[in-house]
Order: C-alpha cells, then structure tokens, then sequence
C-alpha cells in the first residue's frame, strides 16, 4: 500500500482501524513481552492507545508512523509536548517521556533511529501490507531486533477471495514462515470484528501470537 493511501485515510478520517482502547489481546497477553522496562517497538503504529498502555506499564516505547498528522495527534491526544528531533532519510523523531514515535516510512528507518529494541508488538500492521511487501517488511523489523526479543503479534484471518485488503488476510502458516527460527506460538484467537466485515457479512478470524526470537 502506498503511503498517500494511508495519507489520504487520515485526512479524511477513515481511521476504522484505531480502536481508540487498548487492544483486548495485548492488555490479556502484554506479560508475553517480558516483564518491563523492555523497549517496544510498535511499527506501522498509527495513533494507538495500545502505546499509552505499554508506557504505563513501565515499558519504553518506539513507534513508527508514515503519517505525521497521526504522531502529532498521539502527544496531543494524551496532553503530552514532545521534542522533536530531525533525522537523516526523512524521518523525524518525537519524543516524550516514554514514548518516541518515528514519523517516516518504516522502510526507511534504521537501526540508528530506531536504537536497542527487544519487544515487538505489531497490531493490524503486517495485516496493513499487501503480500509483496510482507516478507521484507518482518525481514527489515528482525534486523531492528536484538536476539531473544519477544513479540506479540495480532492478525487477521479471512476468505481474501471475498473483500480485497487492507486489511489483509494472513494465517498462521504465513506467520510461521515470517517468524521461521522463531518459537510461535498461538496464544489467542476470536471472531474478526470491525466495520468493513460486518459490512460485507464476513467472518474470520482475529488471532494473537506470541513469538520468541
Ligand atoms: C491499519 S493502521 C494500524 C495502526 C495501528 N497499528 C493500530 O492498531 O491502530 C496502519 C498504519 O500504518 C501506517 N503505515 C502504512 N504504511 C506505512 C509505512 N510504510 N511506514 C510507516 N507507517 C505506515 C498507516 O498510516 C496507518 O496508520
């Protein structure tokens, strides 16, 4: 997906994907990152509440966002008055306390920028990417990874035949392939909720893995 796509989602406010709570899978499954402090990196991150919870849980987090508006709207939204730092490669770093979010195409985002990170956690953002992209996407996050991170992985499972992405479907096979070396496990699943599937009568699944590299 291209980022004027998603450029053009968060002007208009299509935003269905940001469940404005913390996701119901990380606040049943954080523990799996590791007892905190760790540093979380959190890509494709949108605006999510899932980074206040993981702040206040004692974690540090570093999110990644294609969308400035979007980051800009994270610190506004939690009353918060980053720094902000420019980088090389287009990317500009906010910060506050905990939390800093990238705002640049993870694609471009380094080792550098990003710094030591040993948790993942990645809700509805290797779903966001057509399949093309999938593999370099979880190929260029392990390179960001210190060895023995743990990650916390939601996804979503669907006839792909039926609605086109995003988001797109991706099953466990996929996910294991991604994560080979990995030890995956399938820690949780439910029913796909959200409005684009009841719209189109879908159902599927949303499932939750637990990964250790
Ligand atoms: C489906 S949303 C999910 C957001 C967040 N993870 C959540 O759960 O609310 C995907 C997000 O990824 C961002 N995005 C898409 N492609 C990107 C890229 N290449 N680099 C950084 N961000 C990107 C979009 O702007 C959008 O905010």
């Amino acid at each position: 997906m291209e980022i004027d796509f998603w450029a053009q989602r968060w002007k208009e406010g299509r935003i269905g994907f940001h469940e404005g709570r913390t996701n119901t899978f990380l606040a049943r499954h954080a523990g799996r990152l590791g007892p905190p402090p760790r540093r979380v990196l959190v890509p494709l991150c949108g605006k999510t509440e899932d980074m206040a919870f993981l702040a206040a849980q004692g974690h540090d987090v570093v999110g990644i966002e294609a969308i400035e508006d979007a980051v800009k709207a994270f610190f506004r939204e939690h009353d918060l008055e980053p720094s902000v730092r420019e980088l090389d490669r287009g990317v500009r770093a906010y910060s506050s306390e905990r939390v800093t979010l990238l705002a640049g195409n993870v694609f471009d985002c380094t080792r550098e920028h990003v710094g030591a990170v040993d948790a993942l956690y990645d809700r509805a953002a290797l779903v966001a990417l057509p399949a093309d992209t999938r593999t370099r996407y979880v190929a260029h996050l392990r390179g960001l990874l210190a060895p023995g991170s743990k990650v916390l992985l939601v996804t979503f499972d669907y006839d792909q035949s039926k609605v086109n992405g995003p988001p797109f479907a991706v099953d466990e096979p996929e996910v294991r392939r991604h994560y080979a070396g990995g030890r995956v496990t399938l820690l949780d699943q439910g029913p796909l909720d959200g409005p684009k599937f009841r719209e189109a009568g879908i159902r599927g699944t949303e499932q939750c893995f637990s990964i250790e590299l």
